[in-house]
């Protein structure tokens, strides 16, 4: 596929639900008693294996449209043994999640992945289930997962790396738990599973640097909404802020503080951002954004902020060539764990088209020059973030960008082209039909 350079970016867009909390909608709806309504559910092709998850263990999911689903929850303790493995596909907060709903429920269970999913590290969820009274191997620290449900016990654990995918685990499994779970995070992530559970009829206690569940007899939600997915309507955001004269709003996105670092990164760096509206949508805030184009300067971004943008970090990488002065991320190894060592994949990605950019053991530095990068090919290495990053660069570049590997995008955001098409109209070129 072809991205063209744009002129300018302009107009009004909305992006589908938040993946993260789609995925928690579906998996805790699986463990209600009763019917759950989601509306504005994320449909990609993460979020579709999740449904494929709960309704091999039994769960009913009726599909209303591509936004609306009812799950008719089977009960905290009611899923059931599947006739066969479970595939995640690309999802690690699918697997991680699932391990831990797994683990005290009755019966033999084997999660799988693909490629991308069965090199990432497992150990991480499955050490501290373990410590629970779990019965769980991995394949010498990775998928396939094999776990045999098992009486479950309290812990306190204190996270050794930021992962709300390991807190979200040990949390899911702490509901079946006798006794009170605690999970320490001297770094905060990302708290979408605690207040999904909070809502659901869990007893949760939030502290400033830890959160604690207790066994819980049922969890019961009518309905849930979600909003926008922040991580979706961020290339938008950044195209807007580099490309010259734009002047962009996405509409109902996705607010939570553990999820917007990027846009104290991109303040600090000059950015002209305003937010309004703010509202809550299914017990997380949410609003409209509006970006528009200004001049940017270097920024430096330590350990204790990555966990706020660690999805975000390439495309700030990108958002960095374009800033006079250098961009500094530290403290954020975590991201050569992601569906594609991301920083391996943004250097390779940003380099050859123009960018000053070298990876560092954990995270990179950029040199920046105030204005559009020369343009080339992109590959996406399948990693859906690298795609987006690559359309982006296009759009803001002087020669466009030839990208590979475009179809990862259905990952999180199977429409994103259509919606880049609408606001840089001209910039997307598929190539002919074979
Ligand atoms: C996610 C948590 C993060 C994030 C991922 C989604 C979640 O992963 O990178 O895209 O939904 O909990 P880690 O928990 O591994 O940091």
């Amino acid at each position: 596929m072809r991205i063209e350079p744009v002129p300018a970016l302009e107009g009004h867009v909305a992006v589908p639900g938040d993946k993260s909390i789609s995925h928690r909608a579906v998996l805790v709806g699986a463990l209600c008693d009763g019917d759950v309504r989601v509306s504005g559910f994320g449909r990609s092709a993460d979020t579709e294996a999740t449904i494929g998850a709960v309704r091999a263990l039994g769960v009913e999911v009726e599909e209303h449209d591509v936004d609306t689903l009812t799950i008719h929850g089977a009960g905290l303790r009611g899923l059931r043994e599947p006739a066969g493995p479970i595939d995640c596909a690309n999802a690690g907060t699918l697997m991680r999640l699932l391990a831990g709903i797994l683990a005290g429920q009755r019966g033999r269970f084997e999660l799988v992945g693909d490629e991308s999913l069965s090199g990432r590290p497992m150990e991480r969820i499955a050490g501290p289930l373990r410590r629970m009274g779990a019965r769980i191997d991995t394949t010498e620290g990775h998928a396939p997962l094999a776990i045999e449900g098992a009486p479950l016990s309290a812990i306190d654990y204190e996270l050794p790396v930021p992962s709300a995918q390991v807190k979200s685990a040990v949390l899911l499994a702490g509901l079946l738990a006798a006794g009170t779970t605690t999970v320490v995070e001297p770094i905060p992530t990302r708290d979408h599973t605690e207040r999904l559970l909070e809502r659901a009829g869990a007893k949760v206690t939030r502290r400033p640097t830890s959160v604690s569940v207790e066994a819980a007899e049922r969890l019961t939600l009518d309905e849930t909404e979600v909003a926008g997915d922040f991580s979706s309507a961020a290339p938008f955001l950044v195209a807007a802020a580099i490309v010259p004269g734009s002047a962009l709003t996405v509409h109902g996105v996705g607010l939570n503080p553990r999820r917007t670092g990027l846009l104290g990164v991109l303040e600090r760096m000059g950015a002209r951002i305003a937010v309004y509206n703010r509202r809550m949508v299914g017990g997380e805030p949410a609003g409209e954004i509006e970006m528009r184009t200004s001049e940017l300067v270097g920024a430096t971004v330590l350990a204790a902020e990555v966990p706020l943008l660690i999805d975000e970090l390439p495309l700030l990488a990108l958002a960095a060539c374009h800033a006079r002065g250098e961009t500094i991320v530290r403290g954020a190894g975590e991201l050569r764990l992601k569906e594609s060592d991301r920083i391996e994949g943004v250097v390779e990605a940003l380099k050859p088209i123009g960018g000053h950019i070298r990876a560092t053991r954990d995270g990179f530095r950029v040199r920046g020059v105030p204005t559009r990068l020369r343009g080339g090919i992109v590959d996406s290495l399948g990693d859906h973030r690298l795609a987006m990053i690559g359309a982006v660069a296009g759009v803001s570049s002087q020669e466009g960008v030839e990208l590979r590997g475009s179809d990862a995008v259905r990952v999180s955001f199977p429409g994103f082209f259509d919606v880049l098409a609408q606001i840089a109209p001209g910039s997307v070129h598929y190539p002919p039909a074979a």
